[in-house]
């Protein structure tokens, strides 16, 4: 059966390569007799994946001396809780509202503590992200949290905040490793893997290591990240199978390039979709133009049941999964890492074709 262009959210396209590299080792890995899902994670053999797969990731994401990196299980979701558990030691932590997973974080971390909403683009119906040059940050704040990238309503910061001592916690499951980041303007960043990592039941943490240590008494064991660093993410049994899949993702970016390569391709991929949506006389982009999202690219024709139709009409087509979330409707295509820009291209042909068929 031939295979689909996925323009799924999340759990999303894992690039081909990766997959067939993961078939080829199912049953037995390399020469150890056996699957990576049948390893004792207190084996040398994966420990050795383990370490690689850190290493990888260090290296794309250019994470400096003095931050720990963590590959955990419960997804982004979880770290809404684990960062005011390990974080909020004064009780207090800004929160930039720029859409559903930030509103999200900051109602999770409300449980903890005062949570002050910074600013927000609710009002906006989250079609931006807040301007940071306005935001009055508060200076006794445990840490400030932003998401980099609001996947529902296809946004990103284009500007990092500045937010002098207070660290800054970024979630970034739906931008990580498209984009270059300088780590060292964080405290935390976290993201679920089933985006731009592999797939779904891993998150990787990235933790200056000087805010180990302050974790609220309450806190779970397994959410508390200087335990899990101290046992090397390996507190109870990781997601083994996980971690490996993500090693080759890992090992596919190393090879394109890293980051840097992939960035200037996801520019080009998102610039083919924005300029047709430009010019178009049916369709048309509903985030702001500052603020769009290289990796959800979010648009409508104004007309639900017209939208609906071209949903159908695109997966007739081969491409699939372009319905836009249930709160915002309309349409999405992710177009992350692994979607090959030739996707992008055949969704550009099919939106014409459609507006074509059209008065
Ligand atoms: C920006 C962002 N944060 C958090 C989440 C929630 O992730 P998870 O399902 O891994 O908990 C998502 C999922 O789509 C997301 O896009």
């Amino acid at each position: 059966m031939e295979r689909v262009f996925n323009f799924s959210a999340g759990p999303a396209v894992i690039a081909q390569s990766v997959l067939e590299k993961a078939q080829s080792e199912l049953v037995c890995y390399r020469d150890k007799g056996m699957s990576v899902m049948e390893m004792s994670h207190r084996t040398p053999m994966f420990e050795e994946i383990l370490a690689e797969t850190v290493a990888l990731f260090r290296e794309l994401m250019g994470v400096p001396e003095g931050y720990d990196v963590l590959f955990l299980q419960g997804g982004a979701t979880q770290q809404f809780s684990a960062v005011p558990l390990n974080l909020m030691a004064t009780g207090k932590a800004d929160y930039v509202d720029s859409g559903n997973f930030a509103h999200l974080a900051a109602e999770e971390a409300r449980r903890y503590g005062t949570v002050n909403i910074v600013a927000s683009s609710k009002e906006d119906n989250y079609t931006h992200v807040p301007d940071v040059e306005k935001i009055a940050w508060n200076a006794d704040a445990d840490y400030a949290h932003i998401t980099t990238n609001n996947t529902i309503y296809g946004t990103r910061y284009v500007k990092l905040p500045s937010t002098g001592d207070v660290p800054l916690v970024a979630d970034m499951s739906s931008n990580i490793l498209s984009e270059p980041y300088d780590v060292s303007r964080f405290g935390v960043i976290y993201a679920g893997a089933q985006k731009n990592i592999g797939p779904a039941g891993l998150c990787v943490v990235v933790l200056r290591s000087d805010l180990l240590g302050k974790a609220s008494p309450l806190c779970p064991k397994l959410l508390n990240w200087a335990q899990q660093q101290k046992n090397d993410s390996m507190l109870n049994t990781p997601n083994t199978f996980g971690i490996y899949m993500a090693k080759l993702g890992f090992e596919w970016l190393r090879d394109r390039g890293g980051v840097a390569a992939i960035y200037k391709q996801n520019v080009a991929k998102a610039a083919l979709l924005y300029d047709f949506l430009d010019e178009s006389r049916l369709f048309r982009a509903t985030a702001q133009m500052e603020y769009r999202s290289l990796m959800n690219v979010t648009f409508v024709t104004g007309d639900k049941a017209l939208d609906d139709e071209f949903v159908r009409f695109a997966a007739a087509h081969g491409l699939v999964n372009l319905k836009g979330h249930r709160n915002v409707g309309g349409m999405r295509a992710s177009i992350y890492n692994a979607m090959p820009v030739e996707g992008v291209q055949k969704l550009v042909d099919v939106m014409k074709a459609f507006e074509a068929g059209r008065p």
